[in-house]
C-alpha cells in the first residue's frame, strides 16, 4: 500500500527554512492531504472511508480557496504562468469530483473508485506544487508577509462560516470557476 505522509520527510516535500510562510502553510496543508489519502486508502469499510472523505472535502474547498483567490494570483507573472494553470485545470477536476463523491451514497458501487480517483489526482497535484511550483514561488519577489496574513485572514473567515453554516461559501471564486469552465 502506498504511504504518502511519508513522502513528507522526503526532498521538496518538507517544510524547509528556505520555504516563505505562505508556502510553508499550503506545505503543511498538503500533508494533511497525503495523511488522509493514506487513512482513506487504509480504511476498509465505505463508511469508514466516507468519515475520513468529509474532511478531505472540507480542507480541500479551504486550501483551493486560498490558493485561487490569494497565493496563486500572487505569484502569477513571477515566471509560473503554465504552472498555474494547469494547477487551476487540476483544482476544477478536484473540486468537480469531490462535489461528485460528497453527493454520493457511500454503498455506491462507484464510490471508493471516485474517492480512490480523487487520492490520485489530489497527490499528482500536490506533488507538483511542492517540487515545481513552490521551488519557483519561494525565489518571487513579492510580500510573503501580506500574502500569509491575508491567507489566514481568509482561512479564519471560511472556518467561521463552517461552523456557523456547515458550508464554506465561495461565491466570487465559484462565479471565477463558472466562467473558466464555460464551453
Ligand atoms: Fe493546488
Ligand atoms: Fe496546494
Amino acid at each position: 500500500m502506498s504511504n504518502y505522509a511519508e513522502r513528507n520527510l522526503e526532498g521538496h516535500h518538507q517544510v524547509s527554512q528556505a520555504d516563505p510562510e505562505p508556502v510553508a502553510h499550503l506545505k503543511r496543508e498538503h500533508h494533511k492531504f497525503r495523511t488522509l489519502v493514506d487513512r482513506i486508502n487504509a480504511a476498509s469499510e465505505p463508511h469508514k472511508k466516507k468519515a475520513i472523505a468529509e474532511d478531505l472535502h472540507r480542507l480541500l474547498k479551504s486550501h483551493i480557496t486560498l490558493e485561487e483567490e490569494i497565493f496563486y494570483p500572487a505569484i502569477k507573472g513571477k515566471g509560473l504562468v503554465d504552472e498555474i494553470n494547469e494547477g487551476l485545470v487540476e483544482h476544477d477536476i478536484q473540486r468537480f469530483l469531490s462535489a461528485q463523491i460528497e453527493a454520493m451514497d457511500e454503498t455506491d458501487e462507484l464510490y471508493g473508485a471516485r474517492l480512490g480517483v480523487l487520492g490520485e489526482l489530489l497527490v499528482h497535484h500536490i506533488d507538483e506544487e511542492d517540487d515545481e511550483m513552490f521551488l519557483e514561488a519561494r525565489k518571487a519577489k513579492v510580500d510573503f508577509e501580506a500574502i500569509a496574513e491575508a491567507m489566514e485572514r481568509r482561512e479564519d473567515d471560511l472556518k467561521a462560516e463552517y461552523r456557523k453554516t456547515g458550508e464554506m461559501q465561495t461565491p466570487e471564486l465559484d462565479a471565477e470557476v463558472a466562467e473558466r469552465n464555460a464551453v
